[in-house]
């Protein structure tokens, strides 16, 4: 049996070798098609970069299921999937905005996220921070590890979240967001769902929300602030899934999902 932080020092090698390959890339990158919406890309780095990341794990890890933004599902053998996202915040990186990351998890049991247990996770940030958690060891911004303390209230809470791709559920998230300012300290939406978890890990923002996430954008993510002491739910607290997904110290979770509620939510 591979401990998860045996599991996490996978995911930082090979989240880091891709983060390499896609920065080196950088000025060459050019949309190769779209998928849901004119504006949801992908780069021909998108697809190298998840070309890489299979090739090394079929390398380490041969017996593990895949489940990448980018291809075809691997039925795992093992009992461990790896869900990978090559490029997360692919238009801030067709963009040049240094606001991107690879994000690399493993997870035992069946590979969706109301059934799944994460193991491990890290993210590649363009920055070169590697963030990464294992499952009950906690989580660690390159050497530091990261705990977050404290309750802050919903009028002082810096919220960051994101929004999909198609126009009519952008309406419906851009409805909700009007609702839910006036109440809170200010919105961030930095573009990139991986990295908006760890930032609520470190305290750059007090809690984080998005519907619509794809389990890649948000399986590393999601274990990092767990393990850094956060409440990582959806709706009415089950598992976060592509309807919600909440990240909100435990004492504050319940006052930012019920706003979402009223402003909506349920409805998205
Ligand atoms: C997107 C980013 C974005 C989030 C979207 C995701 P992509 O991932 O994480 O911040 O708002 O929901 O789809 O397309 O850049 O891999
Ligand atoms: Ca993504
Ligand atoms: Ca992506």
């Amino acid at each position: 049996m591979t401990t998860p932080l045996e599991l996490m020092d996978v995911a930082r090698t090979l989240a880091l070798e891709a983060q390499r390959l896609v920065a080196a890339g950088r000025r060459e990158a050019e949309v190769q098609h779209t998928k849901s919406s004119d504006v949801d890309i992908v780069t021909q780095m998108d697809i190298a970069a998840e070309r890489l990341l299979r090739q090394r794990l079929a390398e380490l890890r041969p017996d593990d299921g895949v489940l990448g933004e980018e291809g075809d599902d691997v039925a795992s053998r093992s009992g461990i999937t790896w869900v990978v996202d090559p490029i997360d915040g692919t238009v801030n990186y067709l963009y040049g905005i240094p606001h991107w990351s690879v994000s690399v998890a493993a997870v035992s049991g069946p590979p969706e996220p109301r059934a799944w247990t994460l193991e491990a996770g890290a993210v590649a940030d363009a920055g070169g921070s590697v963030w990464s958690a294992a499952r009950g060891e906690g989580a660690w911004r390159d050497g530091r590890r990261l705990r977050r303390e404290g309750t802050p209230a919903l009028g002082a809470s810096l919220v960051a979240t994101g929004f999909q791709y198609t126009a009519d559920k952008r309406a419906a998230q851009g409805r909700l967001v009007a609702q839910l300012l006036p109440q809170i300290r200010d919105i961030r939406r930095l573009g990139s769902a991986s990295i908006d978890l760890c930032h609520v890990a470190a305290g750059l923002v007090d809690a984080y929300y998005e519907h619509g996430l794809h389990p890649w954008d948000f399986a590393a993510g999601a274990l990092i602030a767990a393990e850094a002491g956060l409440r990582v739910a959806g709706l009415d607290g089950a598992a976060p899934d592509d309807s919600l997904l909440v990240a909100a110290a435990p004492g504050a979770w319940d006052a930012l999902h019920d706003a979402l509620i009223a402003a909506g939510a349920r409805t998205i």
